[in-house]
């Protein structure tokens, strides 16, 4: 068997702001997650030599991945966060007081739901094919770095959830999500790394 390891980007500046989208760097707690990170993913698979480190092209999640050494990177546009479109930069608070449409459909069916000139959770699902086609091929370890939707996805491909479910699984920050896939099926496990 053999792991992948899911995980957020290390807390950005946008996170503390409370805004979606962007591409901002990372804060001090992100920047510290970045080194726990790397130590646990050279511990983690240390004897694993053929191990990647696959990652968005956005900035926070190539800042996160760049205190790991040792083992190649490669960069997914299908990795990026969900396209926020017109609400790319605002807080939730912004768009319910500014497009209270917009946030009162996206909470209706949060799975259909697309942002003008955005995407919606299914389009992001669909874009992700290529990528967990190639997981699947993959023989050795891989430490994926994405983001909270991309993840909730991914995750839900993996732990055979519910369509219905994508939108809210919960998929908290500092955390690592252990998937292992073996002949009995799929094993999970979480590491919290930070609070
Ligand atoms: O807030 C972080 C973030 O990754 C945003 O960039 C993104 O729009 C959002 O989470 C996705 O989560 P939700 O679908 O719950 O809004």
């Amino acid at each position: 068997p053999r792991p992948i390891l899911l995980t957020r980007h290390g807390e950005s500046r946008d996170n503390v702001r409370g805004r979606i989208g962007g591409d901002t760097v990372l804060s001090e707690a992100g920047e510290l997650y970045a080194k726990k990170l790397a130590n646990f993913v050279e511990k983690r698979l240390k004897p694993e030599r053929t191990a990647s480190i696959w990652t968005s092209t956005l900035q926070r999640t190539i800042l996160t991945a760049s205190p790991i050494v040792g083992f190649p990177k490669i960069q997914w546009r299908a990795l990026d966060e969900i396209n926020a479109g017109v609400c790319d930069g605002m807080s939730y608070e912004e768009i319910k007081k500014n497009m209270p449409e917009e946030y009162e459909s996206r909470k209706k069916d949060k799975l259909r739901y697309r942002y003008p000139r955005g995407e919606s959770y299914l389009d992001v699902i669909q874009r992700l094919e290529p990528v967990i086609i190639e997981l699947e091929r993959q023989r050795a370890p891989v430490v994926v770095i994405s983001h909270q939707a991309v993840l909730r996805a991914l995750y839900a491909y993996f732990a055979d959830r519910p369509l219905m479910e994508i939108p809210h699984i919960e998929v908290p920050l500092h955390t690592i999500i252990e998937i292992q896939m073996g002949v009995t099926g799929v094993q999970e496990k979480r590491y919290k790394l930070m609070d």
